[in-house]
């Protein structure tokens, strides 16, 4: 997954409910998503002024929903940068494998949905950038 771009990586809107007693989305496995999920994980009580990510991965796909609040999400694949201000709970960034990610700007409360297509694994993770531009014959 070392080829991978800004591009390759996309918003997608989810199934939206909406009733008078509040709003329903929904993630149906691969009818919604290009990957099985197979680990959920969220982040919530971000301390003001903080970021998270700083790291890319090899062949983790992940779907990253602003399911409260706000936050923005930048993207890097060694050329070009992409930032996405994510704060709809019926959308998702589908990110894919061979990106560096940010995350910053997040707003009190807000809680970042993780869908991901691998279980935890840390030798999947590219932690420093140099190592990162390298992966990518930058
Ligand atoms: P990390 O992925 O670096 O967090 P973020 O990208 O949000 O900044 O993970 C932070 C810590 O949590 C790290 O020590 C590993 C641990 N962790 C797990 O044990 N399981 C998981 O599924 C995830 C995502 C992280």
């Amino acid at each position: 997954m070392k080829r991978t771009s800004v591009f390759d990586c996309t918003l997608i809107t989810l199934d939206k409910h909406h009733h008078d007693n509040g709003n329903l989305s929904v993630v149906e496995g691969d009818a919604t998503l290009p990957f099985p999920i197979r680990r959920v994980y969220y982040l919530y009580d971000v301390p003001g002024g903080e970021s998270r990510g700083g790291h890319a991965h090899k062949e983790l796909y992940q779907l990253i929903v602003a399911v409260s609040g706000s936050f923005d999400v930048t993207l890097d694949d060694g050329f070009v940068k992409r930032t996405f201000s994510l704060n709809r709970s019926y959308q998702g960034l589908l990110v894919v494998p061979g990106i560096w990610r940010e995350l910053n700007n997040f707003s009190s409360g807000s809680v970042c949905l993780v869908l991901a297509s691998l279980i935890y694994d840390e030798s999947d993770y590219i932690r420093n950038y140099n190592d990162f531009l390298v992966y990518k014959n930058v």
